[in-house]
């Protein structure tokens, strides 16, 4: 048996740790391992290579991946689908593990209901994919969001300050909600649900009434806000998926001048960024990732093509892949609501 591995999409905390699972387990087994590298673009090109014991030894605790990444979508043109599908046959692969989140898993499903053996890992900081309770990386980001909101609280209360701290989120506000939950947020925007501008404007005034002189904003890049039109179009390029890129939408500094100006009280916006894809993964991640990894290795064993392995009520089972082309998983009313007991 030979299979590969992939990862695709923007990178995550945990994702060699996931690789190593998959190819310890591999090598386990006495298969041989492939690397395809960034993603589906190595298998549409045929940049596969083996992977070596030696390669996945002490890659555990490291952040970004030893495979390379890329948002490379082959259902853009036909003859990229063949190519993957040749190339597949080319290298003698007998099965892939795809380890993405809702692109790269929507183009494994694909592959799949075409015949090829794939399985698939769920990852993404942004935990938006369906029929998973966590993605590999989310865990850590939030952490490094609340560990940002512990050091921002310092600052802003020492000088009296508003801060609007922006965080990545597309779809799904569950890094803003989990991560300022974590790190006591006293205003939390989200793109599941629509907020005003008027609205954080009355909570910081209300809050400086109370005697508290500083408010913690948090931001998902994608937020739904009454005031401020969502036009994509005005982003410009969208990726092989059609996704834009929301950093340029600079809507943290936006809300950040909208709040000044409105309640007089200084105002300043910190954007993580990739601070939030960065570093090392949490325990939590890395125990994920290995439990995932050597789950889709286990599919592939029992000849489960076309599934995805998932975390469900803390055991690890298989989904249909199809779930990612269905749905996305947006942040639960119940954990919002929750958030917002504590503004
Ligand atoms: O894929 C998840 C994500 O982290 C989103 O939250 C964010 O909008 C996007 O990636 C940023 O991607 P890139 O690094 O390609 O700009």
């Amino acid at each position: 048996m030979r299979i590969g591995i992939l990862t695709g999409g923007g990178d995550v905390p945990g994702l060699n740790a996931a690789i190593r699972a998959v190819a310890r387990r591999a090598f386990q087994q006495g298969w041989e391992v492939r690397a395809i590298k960034n993603g589906w673009a190595g298998l549409i090109e045929g940049n596969i290579v083996p992977l070596t014991p030696k390669q996945v030894s002490g890659i555990l605790h490291v952040g970004g991946t030893i495979l390379g990444a890329s948002r490379t979508n082959p259902f853009r043109d036909r003859a990229l689908v063949r190519s993957c599908l040749d190339n597949l046959e080319a290298f003698g692969l007998d099965g892939i593990v795809a380890i993405g989140g809702e692109d790269t898993l929507g183009v494994a499903a694909q592959l799949a209901e075409m015949g090829a053996p794939v399985v698939g890992v769920p990852k993404t900081i942004d935990n938006d994919v369906p029929g998973t309770d966590y993605t590999i990386g989310f865990d850590t980001a939030i952490a490094t969001v609340a560990e940002s909101l512990d050091r921002l609280h310092t600052t802003a209360s020492a000088h009296h300050r508003a801060i609007v701290v922006e965080v990545m989120g597309r779809h799904a506000g569950w890094i803003a909600v989990m991560g300022g939950m974590a790190g006591g947020a006293d205003y939390i925007f989200i793109p599941d649900v629509e907020s005003s501008i008027e609205e954080v404007c009355l909570h910081v005034e209300k809050r400086w009434k109370r005697g508290k002189r500083f408010s913690i904003i948090v931001l998902s890049e994608g937020a739904q806000i009454k005031e401020i039109a969502h036009s994509e179009e005005e982003l410009g390029h969208k990726d092989e998926f059609g996704h834009v890129r929301l950093d340029r939408r600079g809507l943290g500094e936006t809300i950040a001048k909208e709040i000044e100006k409105h309640t007089g009280f200084e105002t300043r916006c910190v954007v993580l960024g990739h601070l939030q894809r960065g570093g090392s993964p949490t325990v939590f991640d890395r125990v994920l990732a290995t439990r995932l990894g050597a789950f889709a290795v286990d599919l592939i064993l029992e000849g489960r093509f076309g599934q995805m392995a998932a975390l469900r009520c803390n055991e690890i089972e298989a989904v249909p892949l199809s779930i990612v082309r269905t749905e996305l998983k947006t942040v639960d009313p119940k954990l919002h609501k929750l958030a917002q007991t504590f503004f």
